[in-house]
């Protein structure tokens, strides 16, 4: 691939398509990083890049993305939105109707700040599974990813997506011909969402950010970058199981541990990591979030499953 070429190519479609001032939605994931860099570029002053805190990002997150935004001298707004997408979710179970609600409720925030900011224009990172994968015309709709499954029929804003065609390894190239780091965990823009099967309450999202911060720490000090599976992440399930804790019975949640091994997260394998390291992360996670007594490891690929489990 020839990365600079088609960097080259996404700045001019930036250049010809805006026309005056456009909010960026910025997950700090390696498709809005590098994208934002770009148009940043292209647009200085004139682009808001836009962080949405949804209760549903991982530990450190927004920390991370507001240096990310300091580094780069980019201009910047950080919405803290936690209890809107919390009270919109509540009693929601179905996994598409959640996407949904998400896609919907990060529609009505940009648009809130692009009409604060005086912007006409929305730059999107949407990746070619993302569109793909949400279905349309003679696709089957596998899941709505939250940028293009959620949007509103009659928005205003004029959508702005020149990563459309490209996968997630090309993405990774051009991030390296820029500079930009190329081992950026994915992570689902719907967050935890799509990770706490069944009703999401904050309870479940501050359990699952903790054991999400543990796979993520096991790996990245537990293996060198090249051996470290695409992406690692767990999920957690809606049911309860009889565990022991010391001499005292416990009834706790369940983990699932999820590993994939993929060049463009369309087909993929599950990661065959070392049993020590499986068993390091299951004993760090009983031993540091007392409410789950048990860790399973999901050994599907895809297909069948789906990398996410909704
Ligand atoms: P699936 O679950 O579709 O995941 O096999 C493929 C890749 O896409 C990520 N993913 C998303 N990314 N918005 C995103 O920005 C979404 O709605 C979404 N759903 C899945 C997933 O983490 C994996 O890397």
């Amino acid at each position: 691939m020839e990365a600079n070429f088609y960097i080259d190519q996404i700045k001019q479609e930036l250049k010809d398509k805006i026309r005056g001032k456009a909010v960026m939605a910025v997950s700090g994931g390696q498709d809005s990083s590098l994208l934002s860099v770009l148009a940043s570029e292209v647009l200085g002053n004139n682009l808001l890049c836009v962080f949405i805190d949804t209760g549903l990002i991982r530990k450190n997150e927004r920390e991370r993305v507001k240096n990310f935004f300091t580094l780069h001298g980019m201009n910047n707004k950080i919405v803290d939105a936690s209890g809107i997408f919390m009270d919109r979710l509540k009693g929601v179970t179905d996994p598409e109707e959640k996407r949904k609600i998400i896609g919907g409720v990060f529609i009505e925030l940009f648009q809130k700040e692009a009409d604060l900011f005086g912007a006409e224009y929305l730059i999107q990172g949407t990746i070619a599974p993302d569109w793909i994968e949400s279905g349309g015309q003679k696709r089957d709709t596998i899941k709505s990813h939250h940028n293009v499954g959620g949007l509103p029929a009659d928005m205003k804003l004029k959508l702005v997506e020149p990563l459309r065609d490209f996968y997630k390894d090309e993405i990774r190239e051009m991030s390296s011909a820029i500079g930009l780091p190329t081992d950026i965990q994915p992570f689902p823009g719907p967050g935890l969402a799509v990770r706490i099967i069944g009703e999401i309450t904050k309870e479940k999202a501050d359990l699952l950010r903790e054991v999400t911060d543990i796979v993520e720490d096991k790996i990245s000090n537990g293996m060198e970058i090249s051996k470290r599976p695409w992406q690692y992440f767990a999920v957690l399930l809606p049911i309860r199981t009889t565990g022991v804790h010391g001499d005292r019975r416990a009834y706790g949640y369940t983990v699932a541990i999820r590993m994939i091994d993929t060049t463009d997260a369309m087909s993929g394998t599950f990661s065959k990591v070392p049993w020590d390291l499986l068993e390091d992360i299951s004993t760090s996670i009983t031993d540091h979030v007392p409410d789950i007594n048990r860790v399973v490891y999901d050994i599907t690929d895809k297909p069948p499953a789906t990398i996410e489990w909704e």
